[in-house]
């Protein structure tokens, strides 16, 4: 209600002046903040003891890595996230050492808290990209997409930094804490971006009760609310790592056609790219159907049906259908181009409501896990 409202609504009821301008002085002082229910504070008390390990681990108030996001997880989001009290990482992606090192400092000059950064292990410069997160004392290097050569992770950790590790299966999960690994992200096939094939339900079953014990785990894919991240922190979880419910922050750079998309996207829509044949692997992508994903289809016939015609030999073929989809995250995150660009999003989609700010979105996943945790207590 504005003060206008309020002055008609208390001159209309017959007001005395002094208490018209009570009404109107109450009006534009800020309303004071409803004393927060003893019941919900040891409710959000007890959530933060089950975020304790993970939170020490990333130094950060609530033990939320943001998921790094190419093209969305750059200084923005990331600065964001640390300072809410999540951890933010940047998304390395296919940058070189140059601009890696210019993005870092960007982020430092935006949040004095600690974030990470996600390097993508089959990157031509792995090594020159782990001196500049050192050379900056970046504190947490995340490995992703593939397993790290343990020489990365030794030159991370020799350096100072504490290494984060993707483990997709129980065995590799062992063999990456005997080479160093200081704590693990066990992303399910409901996550946006490149999947591998096994749910983040059973992903947890497998290696919670073993791994959880040894070193930090964090759980991703498919979280969208506080409920879900509280059953994962119950079962042993460190943490969890969110990167679909962040795209549409307010602070997030991701174009608004991309931030429209997600809002309207369900998790139906939310889909792995699809391979036409065998011989010629295609790496699952979890993304919003388009006419892109319409296309890739339409396109790896055709390289499919010029290879049987001798027009194309079995290399050529399979580059033709891997540089499909080259540039086209950019496309889609910062030109907007959400018809042909890639529109990488995880099944928790259809839970992004709305643009919001960092904080908020925070806010809300602790206010929904402290809700079972105070409902249960009652
Ligand atoms: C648009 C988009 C881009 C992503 N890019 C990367 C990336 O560059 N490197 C990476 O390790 N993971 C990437 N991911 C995966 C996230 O880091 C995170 O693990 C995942 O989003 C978690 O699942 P959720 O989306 O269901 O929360 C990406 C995810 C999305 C949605």
């Amino acid at each position: 209600m504005s003060a206008l409202d309020v002055t008609d609504v208390a001159a209309a009821q017959g007001a005395t002046p002094s208490s018209r301008a009570a009404a109107e002085a109450e009006a534009v002082m800020p309303q004071s903040v409803p004393p927060v229910p003893p019941a919900t504070q040891a409710a959000h008390a007890r959530l933060d003891g089950l975020m304790a390990r993970g939170a020490a681990f990333l130094g950060s108030r609530f033990a939320i890595m943001g998921g790094a996001m190419s093209w969305i997880s750059e200084r923005n989001l990331v600065a964001a996230l640390s300072n809410a009290g999540a951890f933010g990482v940047i998304a390395c992606g296919a940058m070189e050492p140059d601009r890696l090192a210019e993005e870092i400092a960007a982020t430092q000059a935006l949040t004095s808290r600690p974030f990470g950064v996600n390097l993508i292990t089959m990157h031509p410069r792995l090594d020159a990209l782990v001196d500049v997160c050192l050379a900056a004392r970046v504190g947490h290097i995340v490995f992703a997409g593939g397993i790290p050569p343990t020489t990365a992770i030794r030159k991370a950790k020799d350096g100072g930094a504490k290494v984060v590790c993707f483990a997709p299966a129980l065995a590799l999960a062992k063999k990456l804490v005997r080479s160093g690994a200081d704590a693990l992200v066990i992303e399910g096939s409901e996550a946006g971006g490149h999947i591998g094939p096994v749910s983040l339900n059973v992903l947890a079953q497998e290696i919670l009760p073993t791994m959880a014990a040894e070193v930090p785990v964090f759980v991703a894919g498919g979280i969208g609310r506080g409920e879900a991240l509280l059953s994962y922190l119950e079962m042993g979880a460190a943490g969890a790592q969110i990167g679909t419910r962040f795209v549409c922050a307010t602070e997030s750079i991701a174009h608004a056609r991309f931030k429209q998309a997600f809002i309207r996207g369900a998790a139906r829509d939310a889909l792995p790219t699809v391979q036409l044949d065998a011989r010629f692997p295609v790496i699952p992508v979890r993304a919003l159907q388009n006419e892109g994903t319409k296309r890739f289809l339409e396109h790896q016939a055709e390289v499919i049906r010029r290879h049987r015609a001798g027009e194309l030999d079995k290399d050529a073929a399979q580059l033709d259908i891997e540089h499909y989809w080259a540039g086209a995250l950019r496309r889609a995150v910062i030109e907007g181009d959400v018809e042909n660009g890639s529109l990488m999003a995880g099944q928790s989609v259809g839970m992004v409501t709305k643009e919001a700010p960092v904080a908020a979105i925070l806010a809300e996943l602790m206010d929904q896990a402290a809700a079972v945790l105070a409902a249960r207590a009652a």
